[in-house]
């Protein structure tokens, strides 16, 4: 098995390539998990608050054995902590419950744009930044509109912009645009979510079988071969080594194109509308 490669983020740091997914584990099943995937060969666990299991996240970190300097992780921050700084304790209390000094990178879970307090919020995510509790910052579910806003008063660019992507829903425009501005693009759900269902379309099987892979690897790959860091979630040790496995095999364009046509436009969540 090769080892996962990190991509470069705009703070210098590298970020993992492939990222534990915790949602929707509770904190002893995702202590587990990361204890198992750190075992693996995983480097970088995703976590948010609103998951309610970053305490059980960095438990798992710290009974890993593995120097903390050596792990990345990530945490995001939802709607109740948006405006009027309210980001300060929201971060505070989050390192407090992971019992860390800081978090490698700060996402804003949602862009809540009826709201209108997103770039507020990224100013309270600059300081943060600065004050070295969060290494690198970054937004989640942010279309290009949104990203064009925040951009127009940003003094940090966004290390990361991390969305839904899945072969239903690949997102070619919001990607194109994360790279144009340096953003790397994570994606979550990378097999389609609980129960994993893009797995089961018949298209998959013969390009599986052609690479000697798992259906699941060759998702996972896809998402690779497009610059992205997937974020798969799994409780499972078997699944975790075979999903972070996909660096020894390259799909060909072929197999790209077959694998972009299971899209099902007009499905997944509308950040516009949809968040917390
Ligand atoms: P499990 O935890 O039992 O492995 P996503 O990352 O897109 O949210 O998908 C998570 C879902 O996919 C979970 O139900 C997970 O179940 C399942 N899953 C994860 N990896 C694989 C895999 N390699 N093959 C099949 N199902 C998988």
């Amino acid at each position: 098995m090769t080892a996962i490669p990190t991509v470069p983020l705009n703070t210098g740091a590298g970020i993992p390539q492939i990222g534990l997914g915790t949602w929707p584990l509770t904190d002893s099943e995702a202590a587990d998990a990361v204890v198992a995937a750190a075992r693996a060969g995983y480097r970088h666990f995703d976590t948010a608050t609103r998951y309610g299991n970053e305490a059980g996240v960095a438990e798992g970190m710290r009974r890993s054995g593995i120097d903390r300097d050596e792990l990345f992780v990530t945490t995001k921050l939802d709607g109740e902590f948006q405006g009027g700084d309210r980001a300060i304790p929201g971060l505070e209390a989050a390192l407090e419950r992971m019992d860390l000094d800081h978090v490698d990178l700060l996402l804003m879970h949602w862009p809540l744009p009826a709201r209108g307090q997103f770039v507020s919020t990224w100013k309270t995510f600059e300081q943060l930044h600065s004050d070295g509790r969060a290494r690198a910052i970054g937004v989640s579910n942010f279309t290009p509109a949104h990203l064009d806003v925040l951009l127009g008063e940003a003094s940090i660019v966004p290390a990361v912009n991390q969305i839904q992507i899945s072969p239903l829903t690949p997102r070619d425009e919001w990607v194109t645009y994360n790279a144009r501005h340096g953003i790397v693009t994570e994606s979550w759900s990378p097999l389609g979510g609980p129960g994993a269902e893009v797995l089961a379309a018949p298209e998959l099987a013969p390009i599986a079988q052609a690479h000697g892979v798992t259906v699941g690897q060759v998702v996972l790959r896809w998402h690779v071969q497009r610059g992205l860091v997937p974020l798969p979630k799994s409780s499972n040790p078997e699944r975790m080594a075979q999903n972070m496995d996909v660096f020894g095999f390259e799909l060909s364009d072929d197999d790209m194109s077959a694998i972009a046509a299971l899209e099902r436009p007009g499905t997944g969540v509308d950040p516009d509308r949809d968040g917390h």
